[in-house]
């Protein structure tokens, strides 16, 4: 559920009129919900109650500082995978306590920063990284809290650019070998074990991937403990699926996710830290572009819009689909036609979808690409000197631009001229 719906005939943003945010602050942009933020955060902690746990919102989905601080007021921690990150979600008032630090390939830079500035812990990916945490470590004279993350070489049955949890992929150490990894991390004095580390990927759309993947760390927890290592804390990660369209086949909701959880490790008394990303931000936002041109081709009619690749990227990345919806809500029983609705980017992969059904539109009218909260304007770039559209955030009856568009003026003078031309 989000808070997206017509009114008399008009798409809203809670108590917002979509086209009264168009009119202030120009097309394309991206538009999220902090009710419905709030409400997916709520979904997962409320899912885990009873159980010690931590939901570290994984802020590679959606990171204006604005969302971080929505969801941190409501005691979300943060999953960060770069210094940046850790920087912004700083920046947003979040505790370093309450970051955990996630991806292969921290530098030594990136790991003094958040040994620097507070972390509830590394989640580590290779030996030669745990070398690098333990060194810098060292130098500033503290210990660093550390899971390790392992590969479970498990199928998340997902699209193959967004699962990690098979052994081809370059993520975490074999479960297989965590014994030796784990008697290698106690054995250095910067470091302190607490726990253990999984994702397998994203946008999973059944529990039994994750199920299965949760049934080895469950077993491996008792190994390690055996092997004398205080295992208290297990980081679940993400990868929850979410609706892209409005079929039946909707994914497993979070209170399934987490009675599972309870399930396969609740029997071990751990605390329970997962990584949610798009199911929290992902139906809590929009895209909202405007048609430019209808234009007919040879057999079909393209609708040309606004926005393009460079500002939502999932459709020709991944062949994503996102519903789209007119803004003006067509008339009941008006003739759906079929659009070929596409970006203005000299590339084919332009493509926003192909033989779409919609309501007959006509230049000047506004769209909307639902589920584009996550992964959407975090991945959007300048591509065709195009500006990064702005992101605004709704809260009951009130909006706020929360980033600006930049002018050209500011784009264009970040390059600057070496002295010999
Ligand atoms: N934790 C780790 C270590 C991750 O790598 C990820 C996502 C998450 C948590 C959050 O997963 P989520 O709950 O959002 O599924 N750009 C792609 C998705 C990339 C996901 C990368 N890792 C897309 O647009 O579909």
């Amino acid at each position: 559920m989000d808070h997206f719906l017509y009114r008399d005939g008009a798409l809203f943003a809670e108590d917002v009129p979509i086209s009264e945010i168009a009119a202030a602050v120009g097309t394309p942009f991206y538009v999220y919900s902090s009710a419905t933020l709030l409400r997916h955060f709520k979904l997962f902690d409320d899912a885990l109650d009873g159980t010690d746990h931590l939901v570290c919102y994984a802020m590679k989905a959606a990171s204006n500082q604005a969302i971080l601080k929505t969801l941190a007021q409501a005691g979300a921690g943060m999953d960060v995978v770069s210094g940046g990150e850790y920087m912004r979600a700083k920046a947003a008032g979040v505790p370093g306590d309450k970051i955990v630090f996630s991806g292969v390939g921290k530098t030594a830079d990136e790991i003094r920063t958040a040994l620097t500035g507070g972390i509830r812990q590394f989640n580590v990916e290779s030996e030669p990284e745990m070398d690098v945490i333990n060194a810098v470590a060292l130098e500033l004279g503290v210990i660093a809290p550390i899971t390790v993350r392992v590969n479970p070489d498990v199928d998340a049955k997902t699209h193959a650019k967004i699962a990690t949890g098979k052994s081809e992929n370059k993520f975490g150490i074999p479960i297989s070998r965590a014994s030796e990894v784990y008697a290698l991390a106690a054995s250095l004095p910067g470091l302190k074990v607490i726990g253990i580390d999984v994702h397998i990927g994203s946008q999973l759309t059944e529990l039994e991937p994750f199920e299965l993947a949760y049934n080895k760390v469950a077993e491996l927890t008792e190994r390690l403990r055996s092997e004398g290592h205080d295992i208290r804390r297990l980081d679940l990660g993400g990868g929850l699926g979410i609706p892209y369209t409005r079929s039946n086949d909707a994914p497993p909701l979070p209170v399934e996710y987490g009675a599972m959880i309870k399930k396969t490790l609740g029997h071990l008394g751990c605390e329970i830290e997962i990584e949610p990303g798009r199911l929290i931000a992902g139906n809590a936002g929009l895209m909202v572009s405007k048609v430019i041109y209808v234009k007919s081709g040879e057999d079909r009619e393209f609708l040309i819009l606004d926005g393009a690749m460079n500002d939502l990227i999932r459709p020709a990345m991944y062949e994503a689909h996102h519903d789209i919806v007119a803004v003006q809500e067509p008339a009941p029983g008006v003739e759906q036609k079929p659009y070929d609705i596409v970006g203005p980017v000299c590339e084919s992969g332009d493509t926003f979808a192909k033989e779409r059904s919609m309501p007959p539109l006509s230049a000047g009218d506004l769209i909307a690409f639902r589920s584009a909260g996550a992964y959407g304007a975090v991945m959007s770039s300048e591509y065709n000197t195009r500006p990064l559209i702005p992101e605004v955030l709704v809260h009951g009856d009130q909006f706020a631009v929360i980033r600006e568009r930049p002018s050209f003026d500011e784009m264009i003078n970040r390059d600057t001229i070496p002295s010999w031309l």
